[in-house]
């Protein structure tokens, strides 16, 4: 019985280093050490021997167990190993493979053109405001020189909410508000929205103004041209050349309308500029000094210029879009275009 213990043995031993799945390791277990395994019924079987040879082939049985428990043991632990090891091979990444890009939104043009002229303003020391949308008659038309019954009132076809409270036509009043509160000198850009009762190609019940306004000891008309002509050219390129026509506003004096030459056929002419070569984009003027007074400021020590710019004018000139609406339809394959 002895010499079948130790082939047992070195079957058990052998069906263990064999195993090359945990589960065939599992199924050499049962076979050897199991509940009806080889070992374990060759020890059930002892009691065939003669009495003095029982402990010691116990104890023989026993050891066997033991060396069988430990080696079953250690190659578990290779087989599990070298398991786990093949299972994450499998689920590996690249992860030099490119990703996939997220689709990210972009600004709209509109935002992007107030955002450059910002930056071009502030870069010349301006500051940023901004007023109401809902305005006063007041700020609206009357500090800025345009009493009740004046014919300039007409200019401007102004959504009322009240007999003196209106969506402002233009951000003008921001001048007002802005001379109200601080003393000069005054060096400011006041964006927004601003509305009027007009709507085709070119126009749209609410569109958007950036108003420029500079007062102090001095300030001429040079100022205001040398002013407008950096602009032009950090906002369409060096080679943009621009051109003041006496014009009319009642809250400057004298005013001019600006007009810039065209990006598209540089001045040569052609279907955006209806063949003129140039492109009206603002209306400026020096500050008039009855608006001064209104403020309380002295014209004989101050004088201003100030300056009111469409931007979607600018947006329109700058990508050559020929239809207003298309700028606020928000057609996703329009504004696409604009990834900056
Ligand atoms: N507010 C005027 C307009 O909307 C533009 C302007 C602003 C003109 C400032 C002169 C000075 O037409």
């Amino acid at each position: 019985m002895q010499t079948q213990v130790q082939e047992i043995k070195t079957a058990a031993l052998e069906a263990c280093s064999q195993a090359s799945t945990v589960q065939e390791l599992n199924q050499a277990r049962v076979k050897y050490l199991g509940k009806k395994g080889e070992l374990t019924l060759i020890l059930r079987s002892m009691g065939q021997l003669p009495s003095e040879e029982r402990p010691l082939f116990g104890k023989l049985v026993n050891e066997v167990r033991d060396e069988l428990e430990q080696a079953l043991k250690t190659r578990e632990l290779e087989l599990s190993a070298a398991e786990e090891q093949e299972r994450l091979m499998g689920e590996s990444l690249d992860i030099t493979l490119p990703g996939r890009k997220v689709a990210r939104g972009t600004l709209h043009p509109v935002t992007q053109i107030i955002n450059e002229t910002k930056v071009i303003f502030m870069e010349m020391g301006y500051e940023i405001v901004e007023g109401p949308e809902v305005e006063w008659d007041y700020y609206n038309f009357e500090a800025l020189n345009i009493p009740p019954d004046h014919p300039a009132r007409d200019m401007q076809d102004t959504f009322f909410i009240t007999e003196d409270l209106l969506l402002r036509s233009q951000t003008s009043p921001v001048q007002i508000h802005v001379m109200e509160k601080q003393e000069p000198p005054i060096r400011i850009v006041a964006p927004g929205k601003v509305y009027r009762a007009d709507s085709d190609v070119t126009h749209s019940p609410m569109f958007h103004q950036i108003e420029g306004l500079v007062v102090d000891k001095g300030i001429t008309f040079a100022d205001l041209k040398g002013t407008l002509q950096l602009f032009a050219e950090k906002m369409f390129g060096p080679e943009t050349k621009i051109r003041l026509r006496p014009s009319y506003f009642p809250f400057t004096e004298p005013s001019a309308e600006v007009d810039v030459s065209c990006i598209i056929c540089k001045g040569d002419g052609c279907r955006v500029c209806s063949d003129t070569g140039w492109l009206e984009i603002l209306g400026a003027g020096m500050v008039d000094p009855r608006v001064l007074v209104k403020v309380g400021y002295d014209p004989a020590e101050v004088t201003g210029f100030a300056f009111g710019v469409g931007v979607e004018r600018m947006a329109m000139l700058k990508y050559g879009i020929n239809d207003i609406r298309l700028l606020f339809e928000n057609d996703v394959r329009f504004l696409e275009q604009f990834t900056s």
